[in-house]
């Protein structure tokens, strides 16, 4: 069952420029950074109550970020639902006829299970669904 919007993801080109805004301009608090090797990202984190905003830069200048960025630019990337069992939702949502980027949930940060659903199928958003490690 999806239970909260987890996270926004945005899409930047200057990581530290990127963090620089956030924090210093809009006076958000940096919780931390992360490199998911998975997902081929680094990662900022900045809480807010109830979700946050995640940062996401291509670690060494590969992977889906970094084609998104080559494609359209920085700017918002996807938006995060967490579940409480992601497992069940894959499957429920498959029997819509939803399509998602993967076979099955693989590693996130904050040591997460994730998967994508396909924005083909969700009206162009890119959406991810996300259980929380124990
Ligand atoms: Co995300």
């Amino acid at each position: 069952m999806i239970i909260a919007l987890d996270h926004v993801a945005v899409a930047v080109d200057d990581l530290q420029a990127a963090i620089a805004r956030f924090a210093e301009d809009f006076g958000l608090v940096l919780a931390g950074t992360e490199e998911v090797e998975a997902a081929k990202t680094s990662t900022a984190f900045f809480p807010l109550p109830g979700t946050r905003i995640e940062l996401v830069h291509p670690l060494r200048g590969e992977g889906p970020i970094a084609a998104h960025l080559e494609r359209r630019g920085p700017g918002l990337h996807h938006l995060c639902f967490r579940t409480d069992d992601i497992v069940a939702d894959v499957e429920r949502l498959k029997g819509k006829g939803y399509r998602f980027l993967s076979e099955a949930p693989s590693p996130g940060a904050h040591g997460s299970q994730v998967i994508f659903l396909h924005p083909k199928s969700t009206g162009g958003v890119l959406v991810e669904l996300s259980q929380h490690g124990s």
